[in-house]
């Protein structure tokens, strides 16, 4: 569309769709975890957008919201599960019940590292919950409790998603016309 210079090739999902699901997604964590606290843990800076609107969507009120930065090392640009902490967590973890908030699961390389980091902090419980999710993603033993779509093995951006830190602030899930990555 004309608000993104001809670099979307198509819309995968809208801005509505994605609320739909959050929706369901944000009633299963309610029904979930009542009577417990819960500590959303985001990862920066991918998860900013699920996090806004699915912790909005949530109406249990004993919610608490921290952050990491990761960053994955390795002589590629695909992640090699080697993982370093950029931002660590404000939040001690003992005896709570955290929800890892992440934008997509590609490798799951990421995703494996941090969850095994956070249990090793003697939580409650950890689980995850991830808009997106690639088939890749099967390929590692990540369990994820809350998966909004799987989706195809395209590159995509927006909510959140960037390609070289562009296209994170698209209201909407689209995949990237090819003119991008190839100049
Ligand atoms: C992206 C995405 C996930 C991770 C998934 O983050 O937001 O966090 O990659 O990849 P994986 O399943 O193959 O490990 P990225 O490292 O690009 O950082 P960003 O969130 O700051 O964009
Ligand atoms: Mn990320
Ligand atoms: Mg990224």
């Amino acid at each position: 569309g004309p608000a993104d210079n001809g670099d979307i090739e198509s819309v995968l999902l809208s801005e509505t769709e994605i609320g739909a699901k959050l929706d369901e997604m944000a009633a299963r964590i309610d029904a979930d975890y009542e009577g417990k606290d819960l500590l959303l843990v985001g990862v920066l800076k991918g998860a900013i957008m699920v996090m806004a609107d699915l912790s909005r969507r949530i109406t249990h009120r004993d919610v608490e919201m921290d952050w990491m930065a990761v960053s994955s090392y390795g002589s590629g640009t695909k992640s090699s599960g080697v993982v370093r902490i950029l931002k660590d967590l404000d939040a001690d973890l003992s005896g709570r019940h955290v929800l890892v908030v992440e934008d997509i699961i590609d490798s799951g390389l990421t995703l494996s590292w941090l969850v095994s980091n956070l249990r090793s902090r003697g939580p409650a419980s950890v689980e995850v919950a991830s808009l997106l999710r690639k088939p890749t993603a099967a390929k590692v033993e990540v369990d994820v409790r809350y998966v909004g779509f799987d989706i195809p093995n395209e590159f995509v951006v927006g909510y959140g998603l960037d390609y070289a830190e562009k296209f994170r602030t698209l209201p909407y899930v689209g995949t990237l016309a090819p003119h991008v990555y190839s100049s």
